[in-house]
């Protein structure tokens, strides 16, 4: 019905349509990543659009398409006349094999995208739902595919920030550290290299072992890097380390898990040891939009949800933690650490 409108701040006027057309860039960020566009403009560009829909073996109007999007979103360039070349940050972050690349991510999304259907039967069920009714673990567990796609992703995710915790991280005095639900071991790789009298024990579920030993072979860390088979909530965590790392563990469980987390964290550290919270927290106005829209990544993927610092603060000094200090170290990323009193 065509009718008079309502009036509002002229700066929320495209508020809600500006979100709804959000999804078309990340749709098509993505299907660069799969389709190698990035990577062909990476290696051979520029390229005209022919060139690159050539190249690319794919059609030359989809190509038009997604180029005038990319070069509207900054990821594509023209650079002089009809030849198209990459962003800086394109460059940087879509192109696969490259360190610190975003590509794995952004490529897992392709099959486990946040698509409207999953938010709804999130809404529904209360998660998770990412592959069905199963637990997400449990199905890494039965599928090393997809445990290898998840291990990549959280690489990609995890490589930037990694390096960034290493340089804020309190080990200088540490040799001991337990990364718990450690993933390949992106950070113990940055920490290992940051500290070289520090050894770093992995902790995981079977499935992600064999990547954790290949990334420890393929870094030339094997001297400081050990993969332990482990669960974090079903098996008793080895104990006697100077410090223990959660990173993106805690926004992973429900509060109370969370709880029983930090107490695990504690029983392992010998006293003097220093527990680091490594997530992507929320600021006290509900912000920042990326932090805060992880809260439906976690609705699906698991029984968690993005912290704050007060929360995090909170539940540590209950677990017997003290002296919390949180700072920002890369990005939309923290550390908080605590130590267990000597
Ligand atoms: C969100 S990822 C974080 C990976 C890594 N810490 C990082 O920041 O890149 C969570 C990790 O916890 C592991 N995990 C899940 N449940 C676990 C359990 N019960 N015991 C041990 N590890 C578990 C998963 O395999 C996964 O690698």
């Amino acid at each position: 019905m065509l009718g008079p409108m309502q009036t509002i701040d002229p700066q929320d006027e495209l508020r809600v349509y500006d979100a709804y057309v959000a999804g078309r860039l990340s749709a098509g960020l993505a299907a660069g990543v799969r389709t190698g566009l990035f990577d062909v403009l990476d290696s051979d560009g520029p390229l005209s659009c022919a060139a690159l829909a050539e190249a690319s073996g794919l059609h030359e109007r989809g190509v038009r398409a997604w180029l005038a999007a990319m070069q509207a979103g900054q990821l594509v360039q023209e650079v002089g006349s009809g030849d198209f070349a990459l962003t800086p940050a394109a460059a940087r972050d879509c192109v696969r094999n490259k360190p610190g690349s975003l590509a794995g991510l952004i490529d897992m999304e392709i099959e486990n995208f946040l698509s409207p259907a999953l938010v709804i039967e999130g809404l529904r069920g209360g998660g998770p739902c990412v592959y069905g009714d199963g637990d997400p673990w449990a199905e890494h567990a039965a599928d090393p595919a997809k445990a290898r796609a998840f291990s990549d992703a959280m690489h990609a995710i995890a490589c930037s920030p990694a390096l960034a915790l290493a340089e804020k991280a309190p080990l200088e005095n540490a040799r001991r550290l337990l990364d718990a639900g450690g993933g390949s071991g992106t950070i113990s790789v940055a920490l290992a290299r940051a500290f070289p009298q520090l050894h770093c024990t992995v902790l995981e579920i079977p499935a992600v072992l064999p990547h954790i030993e290949e990334r420890a072979h393929e870094e030339g860390l094997e001297q400081q890097i050990s993969a332990l088979q482990g669960d974090l909530f079903a098996q008793a965590w080895p104990t006697g380390f100077d410090a223990v790392l959660l990173s993106q563990i805690m926004h992973d469980w429900s509060d109370d898990e969370g709880a029983r987390l930090l107490r695990r964290a504690y029983n392992a550290l010998n006293p003097g040891g220093t527990v680091l919270i490594h997530e992507k927290l929320i600021e006290p106005d509900g912000g920042p939009l990326a932090n805060a829209l992880v809260n439906l990544d976690m609705l699906v993927w698991t029984e968690g949800r993005q912290w704050s610092a007060t929360d995090l603060e909170q539940l540590m000094q209950q677990a017997g933690f003290e002296g919390v200090q949180a700072q920002k170290t890369y990005g939309y990323w923290s550390l908080v650490s605590a130590t267990r009193p000597g």
